[in-house]
């Protein structure tokens, strides 16, 4: 049987991690997953997470916003895969501040890290998803992108991931790949934590405060990911262009 290929950037931890999950437990025997991250640790640390499935995801190390990187692994990749079915751009980061805080470096850095890279690995493993039967695409974009928050750069990136999404699903239609975007709210992966914001114990009083802007509550990675997951099934085959809200209510909460 013909296995479906599965892409994800950022496979090692949270929403990336959990999307892994949600594959393999829902379709196992019939797909390969390849991962793209840059730390070994992580890596290393999700391998044995996933241990229980008995299966080997493909884990490459890479950043995303290098595009030689991405070369240099899709090269790889295409030794081993002849297609990709399904590309999930979900890697990211946030870096705080606004115009007065955010230093021009740090701005370049959020705007490669969580916009070029969406292009950067679209466009380097489009060829690939042109031989599949059924492809898409799903871009983990943020409801930052629609609401001015404190982390400029990230919300300016994600605006752009949301109209990157809408131009590829116009533009790739002619290869029928569905091109489709999801908007989480905050979503307990530890997101803050990892890109050194808070320490764990001001993210549990992060996630306190925070909770009461959420009508029904914060959102768990899995939450995430079976949209991600259902964006990417037969079932969603009419679905092109669309973005996705997923926020327990946190947008309509103004
Ligand atoms: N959690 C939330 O509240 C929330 C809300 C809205 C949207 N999102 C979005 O959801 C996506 C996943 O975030 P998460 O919450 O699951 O955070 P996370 O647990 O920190 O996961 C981020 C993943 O991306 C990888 N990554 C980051 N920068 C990378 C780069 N330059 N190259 C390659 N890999 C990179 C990380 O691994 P390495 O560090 O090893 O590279 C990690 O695997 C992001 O796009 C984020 O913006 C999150």
């Amino acid at each position: 049987m013909d296995k479906k290929v599965i892409l994800i950037t950022g496979g090692t931890t949270g929403i990336g991690l959990s999307t892994i999950h949600k594959f393999l437990n829902e379709l196992n025997e019939n797909i390969e997953i390849i991962s793209i991250s840059r730390s070994k640790r992580k890596i290393e640390n999700a391998k044995l997470a996933l241990k229980q499935f008995g299966k080997q995801v493909h884990f490459f190390q890479a950043d995303v916003s290098d595009k030689s990187e991405i070369e240099k692994v899709q090269k790889e990749i295409s030794t081993k895969f002849s297609k990709i079915d399904v590309l999930i751009n979900n890697a990211g980061n946030i870096i705080p501040g606004g115009l007065e805080d955010l230093s021009f470096e740090n701005w370049n850095s959020c705007i490669s890290n969580n916009l070029s890279s969406f292009f950067y690995v679209t466009k380097i493993f489009v060829d690939m998803l042109k031989c599949s039967k059924y492809p898409s695409i799903v871009n983990i974009s943020s409801i930052s992108s629609k609401l001015a928050g404190a982390s400029m750069g990230y919300s300016v990136a994600k605006a752009g991931v949301d109209m990157v999404t809408m131009c590829l699903a116009r533009e790739l239609s002619k290869y029928k790949i569905r091109v489709n975007g999801v908007n989480p709210g905050i979503t307990k992966s530890g997101f803050q934590v990892n890109n050194n914001l808070m320490d764990e114990f001001q993210y549990e009083s992060f996630l306190d405060n925070i909770s009461k802007d959420y009508p029904i509550g914060i959102g768990e990675c899995k939450d995430v990911s079976e949209l991600i997951f259902f964006l990417t099934t037969e079932k969603a085959k009419w679905i092109t262009g669309s973005m996705y809200i997923i926020d327990g209510g946190r947008s309509v909460n103004i």
